[in-house]
């Protein structure tokens, strides 16, 4: 028989519970670091330096952390499902608890890029674990300075006609973690069909109106997985 295809929309609030901080909660990262000067392409140019280090100390962080049950529950879940994590988080978490089919809406913290044209395939490179910075002076393939792999504000997001074409499809839509307040990712709702169940895992009340058939899950990632899991598998 074939699976019924579930598809997954995290957010922040995902990776929240193994230590990664989200971004618009009380002491979340845009309160300490703002938007404009390290999640533009304006402030990369402005001062890049200070943009390097920021994603550096990102990616140190994500090294020293470890995907939490949530991750491992939605990985567990195409045991069950023909499934598709389409997440705006720019860790790798989802990958290391055993998902295999990701598509990152908003890059990838472990990859670096052109600074000159930040979607050629060509250009991306994946950075060494046992090293993982990018400094002024290091070089994309094209000549031009490397950049962090990231969607920055104001820049297109190549992968969201990927991530409709899943949404589409959806027998099922989960949605972790995320406050729906960055766009395009928070209108992938409105490709939902009709009938589709949508689940939502949130420990706070997240604005879904405009979504139908919604089960609201007010816990955090790995309670909430629990409870999605005992709702979905009988
Ligand atoms: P936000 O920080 O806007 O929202 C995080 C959500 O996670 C909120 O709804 C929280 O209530 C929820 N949350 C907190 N702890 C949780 C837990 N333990 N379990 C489950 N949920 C929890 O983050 P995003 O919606 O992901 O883009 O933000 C979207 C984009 O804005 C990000 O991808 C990033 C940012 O600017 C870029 O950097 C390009």
């Amino acid at each position: 028989m074939k699976m019924k295809k579930l598809v997954v929309l995290s957010g922040a609030g995902m990776s929240a519970e193994s230590g990664i901080s989200t971004f618009r909660d009380s002491g979340g990262l845009w309160e300490n670091y703002p938007v404009e000067q390290v999640a533009t392409p304006e402030g990369f140019y402005r001062n890049p330096a200070l943009v390097l280090n920021f994603y550096n100390a990102r990616r140190k962080e994500l090294i020293g952390a470890k995907p939490n049950e949530g991750h491992k529950l939605v990985a567990e879940l195409e045991k069950h499902f023909d499934v598709t994590v389409i997440t705006q988080n720019v860790d790798n978490l989802h990958e290391r608890a055993g998902s295999t089919n990701v598509i990152h809406l908003h890059g990838e913290l472990m990859k670096a890029c052109s600074s000159r044209n930040p979607d050629d395939r060509k250009c991306i490179v994946e950075l060494p674990e046992h090293n993982p910075v990018i400094k002024i002076g290091d070089k994309a393939k094209d000549g031009s300075q490397l950049r962090p792999f990231i969607v920055w504000f104001g820049e297109a997001v190549p992968m969201f006609d990927a991530a409709v074409k899943e949404t589409e499809k959806a027998d099922i839509f989960v949605i972790i973690g995320t406050s729906l307040n960055v766009y395009p990712a928070a209108g992938l709702v409105n490709y939902l069909p009709q009938e589709s169940p949508v689940y939502l895992i949130d420990p706070k009340d997240v604005d879904v109106k405009s979504v139908h058939n919604v089960t609201f899950i007010k816990k955090g990632a790995s309670e909430g997985m629990k409870e999605l899991m005992s709702l979905l598998i009988k």
